[in-house]
């Protein structure tokens, strides 16, 4: 009989020769179980989405109940679904004035594809800025947003008139003038390795933008729901874009997400013509019902507020470590810089073996990644972070 793990690599689409082939049991709290009973702590939340751990009572609760009242019922924007708006109100409030509406879709690529649509359609331009090193997502509208020619090369014609500036370097902003449509930034360059703004930088960002009628696209997706120290990055940069995009932890583990904008904005799709952008799926009930109840558990409690201290425990325990570089954060948003690239793949597979999920980033090949849930304990972070230092000890010892 063919293994599941073969049928998986001859019959499930694959994105690489290198999967990490985990064969999935279970997953609790911030625990992955494996189908021989190895325990994984998810350092990574599956990419900054199991912000509450896996399988949240409350999450899963609000799943039953929605399943067992209804699924899909009509495509979107067409039937009131309580989820969807008992969600929007939640969500919203949360945020400033000025996003009044929200628009769900089922992926962050998608979020990225609605709003570039939105901002050519509401200024008649097309000229879309975007930082070099940025990860937007994965269809063609998104894909053309990246800067790296080698990995765009099969897939061209992508896109026209895309500019790539660099994050953080005020002299691009000659590049944003009165053709561009909009300026797309994430709030924490992500797959970069978790770079911050520095001097201001999105403050300034936002001023260019307003100076030449450019719409400020905020990517949120990977920084939202509390990853960085405060509910959304943006509100902790003291910036108002004029789209938000977010999705991943949105959902509590459930696929949902979504462009918060202005009524007046969000609206320029809805006429001339109408149905200017459709999904079949998105806004799902049962992935609102999810939205809901994973935010109700995030504002309520301390979750957000005890990030910053579980940041500072794990910069405590890494950052001496004689072949880590140096550790870039932002609240749970990590990445750890390793003195030397040999080192590296050593130190994760070492940390697999140990049952220690890190990740890899898109863009940096010098750190590995460290998002672990928001709801992380101290004593599981602590030896979490025990055996990374093993997984590191062993690293080292590879070339002693
Ligand atoms: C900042 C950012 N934007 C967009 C995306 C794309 O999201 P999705 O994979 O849900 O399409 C990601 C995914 O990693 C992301 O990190």
């Amino acid at each position: 009989m063919i293994s599941l793990r073969g049928l998986y690599l001859s019959q499930v689409g694959q994105t690489s020769d290198l999967p990490l082939l985990l064969e999935i049991d279970r997953a609790e709290g911030v625990y992955i179980y494996d189908i021989h009973g190895k325990r994984y702590f998810d350092m990574n939340s599956g990419i900054a989405v199991s912000s509450l751990g896996h399988c949240h009572p409350k999450v899963i609760k609000a799943i039953r109940k929605q399943t067992e009242r209804y699924m899909h019922t009509m495509v979107y924007g067409e039937h009131i679904q309580a989820p969807q708006v008992v969600f929007a109100e939640r969500l919203l409030a949360q945020l400033a004035d000025n996003f009044e509406s929200i628009y769900y879709l089922m992926s962050g690529t998608e979020a990225t594809e609605l709003a570039l649509k939105i901002a050519k359609k509401y200024t008649g331009r097309y000229e879309i800025v975007v930082c070099r090193n940025a990860y937007h997502g994965s269809s063609h509208g998104a894909e053309s947003l990246r800067s790296d020619v080698n990995y765009k090369q099969s897939y061209l014609p992508l896109l026209p008139g895309i500019k790539h500036i660099d994050f953080n370097n005020e002299d691009d902003f000659t590049d944003i003038s009165c053709r561009t449509a909009c300026v797309i930034c994430e709030a924490i360059q992500g797959e970069a390795g978790v770079i911050g703004p520095k001097n201001e930088y999105l403050k300034k960002l936002r001023i260019r933008c307003s100076e030449v009628g450019a719409l400020l696209i905020i990517d949120e997706i990977q920084t939202g729901f509390g990853r960085t120290g405060s509910l959304f990055a943006h509100q902790k940069f003291k910036i108002n874009p004029d789209l938000l995009l977010i999705g991943k932890a949105m959902g509590g583990g459930m696929p949902l997400s979504g462009v918060i904008g202005s009524r007046k904005i969000m609206e320029s799709i809805v006429r001339n013509p109408a149905l200017g952008h459709i999904t079949t799926f998105g806004g799902h009930p049962v992935s609102c019902a999810a939205a809901d109840a994973a935010l109700e558990i995030l504002l309520s409690g301390n979750i957000i507020s005890e990030v910053k201290e579980k940041e500072k425990f794990i910069l405590q325990k890494l950052t001496t470590h004689p072949i880590v570089k140096e550790v870039r954060s932002q609240g749970l948003m990590m990445a750890v810089e390793i003195t030397k690239r040999k080192y590296l793949k050593h130190a994760v597979s070492k940390a697999f073996e140990l049952g220690v999920l890190v990740d890899w980033f898109l863009f940096n090949n010098r750190s590995f990644r460290l998002a672990p849930p928001l709801i992380i304990s101290k004593s599981e972070l602590d030896r979490a972070c025990d055996l990374l230092l093993e997984a590191l000890d062993y690293a080292k010892a590879q070339y002693n």
